[in-house]
């Protein structure tokens, strides 16, 4: 099983307020969906419940609850975290959408992470992705600049990321920062795989 996080979070890591996502940006979602179709998708029970059409098609869904009576449409449900073994192929490619709970669950199983960070600090967030972190002698450069949302943040440079090494973690391709025109914010793709 190649097992990866697919996450979209602001520059504190949050991502999610009141049961929602603090932003959806329509290009992200296009991303999300090319990546995660025909794949397998693995999600907690809250995050389920916020889709607003149950199961995302053509795709694998699998959710994970301790509640032994729940069983969704379209969906197959696990009730621990080493059950996603029992029930995945080694080949499979399974992708963790969240939410908190569960991200945190698998971050160390995971080998590879798919991050939208959305630069901008969204006050209210009570979710967050784990930490990331990053070696202290190669650390990316954290340099603010000023958006063209005109909102000051900072953010990750895109020459900086190609170098940066973290302790567990390699940035193998990052992208952006792009600006979306509906929402306002300016937001980044950065890829990881595990050292
Ligand atoms: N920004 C993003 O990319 C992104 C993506 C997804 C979600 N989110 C956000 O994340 C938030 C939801 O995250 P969350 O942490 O509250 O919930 P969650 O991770 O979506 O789901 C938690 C639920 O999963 C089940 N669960 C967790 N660990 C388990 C285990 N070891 N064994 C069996 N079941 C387990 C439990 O379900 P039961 O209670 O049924 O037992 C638990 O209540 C929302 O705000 C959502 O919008 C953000």
């Amino acid at each position: 099983m190649h097992l990866s996080l697919i996450v979209a979070v602001d520059e504190n890591g949050g991502i999610g307020i009141n049961g929602d996502q603090p932003a959806f940006i329509s290009e992200d979602l296009r991303r999300f969906k090319k990546l995660t179709t025909g794949n397998t998708i693995v999600m907690g029970r809250k995050t389920f419940e916020a889709l607003p059409k149950g199961a995302l098609p053509n795709r694998r869904n699998i959710v994970i609850t301790r509640q032994k009576d729940f069983s969704p449409p379209g969906c197959e449900v696990i009730h621990s975290g080493e059950e996603l073994y029992e029930v995945c192929r080694p080949e499979e490619k399974v992708f963790v959408i969240g939410g908190g709970e569960v991200y945190k669950l698998f971050f160390s199983d995971a080998t590879r992470i798919y991050l939208t960070l959305i630069h901008y600090k969204f006050p209210s967030i009570d979710t967050w992705f784990p930490p990331i972190k990053e070696d202290e002698t190669s650390m990316a450069k954290i340099v603010t600049k000023e958006h063209e949302c005109n909102q000051s943040c900072e953010f990750h440079s895109t020459n900086d990321l190609s170098k940066l090494y973290t302790n567990e973690w390699v940035v193998e391709r990052s992208e952006g920062p792009y600006n979306d025109e509906k929402s306002g914010f300016s937001y980044s793709y950065i890829n990881y795989v595990r050292r």
